[in-house]
């Protein structure tokens, strides 16, 4: 692929734990510009990997560029996705959410009805996340924590060595 490559659309996937803040960050970045494709909106839905490959399909095929915002812990989650945004020569961008498991489980336990999911969702998350890479296909990846101020967030280029630490997963 061409260094220099221009994208006419990308696509975000999100990565990491439930309460790390993945949805608030697609509204206060992306809501404007991207579209939303989220196995929380497919709830009823018996296939949803196969209802979710088809939507972002269907946004890359009408030039929408979107988010993936699930917990996409697994080298397979985000294969799935990768393999379709190559299709359509989107651009592929990752979010590392910061999960440390204690933060995430007071965050998520704080919230109300479905927005809550039990703890041990978080605990089967996190056995399966495997840290993203660019081998898998990215074209660019960043690290997201939430910052003291409420409401923001610090965005900083992903850096593969911080984020193997016992402290972030
Ligand atoms: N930047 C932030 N500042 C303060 N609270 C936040 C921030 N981001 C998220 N939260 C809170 O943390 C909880 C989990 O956030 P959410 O975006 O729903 O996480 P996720 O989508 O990853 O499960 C929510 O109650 C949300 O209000
Ligand atoms: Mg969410």
């Amino acid at each position: 692929m061409p260094i220099n490559q221009e994208f006419m659309i990308e696509i975000v996937i999100f990565i990491g734990l439930p309460g790390s803040g993945k949805s608030t960050f697609y509204r206060t970045h992306f809501a404007e510009t991207h579209a939303l494709v989220s196995k929380d909106l497919m709830r009823n839905n018996k296939k949803p990997a196969r209802r979710q490959a088809f939507l972002i399909a269907e946004h890359l095929k009408s030039g929408t560029s979107l988010v993936v915002d699930n917990t996409n812990p697994t080298l397979g989650d985000r294969h799935a996705i990768i393999e379709i945004a190559q299709d359509y020569q989107a651009k592929i961008i990752g979010y590392y959410f910061e999960s440390k498991i204690a933060d995430c489980l007071t965050r998520n336990r704080q919230r109300e009805g479905k927005a809550r999911v039990p703890d041990y969702a978080l605990y089967m998350t996190r056995h399966k996340l495997v840290p993203p890479n660019y081998s898998e296909g990215f074209h660019q990846l960043f690290q997201v924590k939430i910052a003291p101020n409420p409401g923001t967030f610090e965005v900083h280029p992903w850096t593969r060595e911080e984020n193997l630490g016992s402290e972030s997963i």
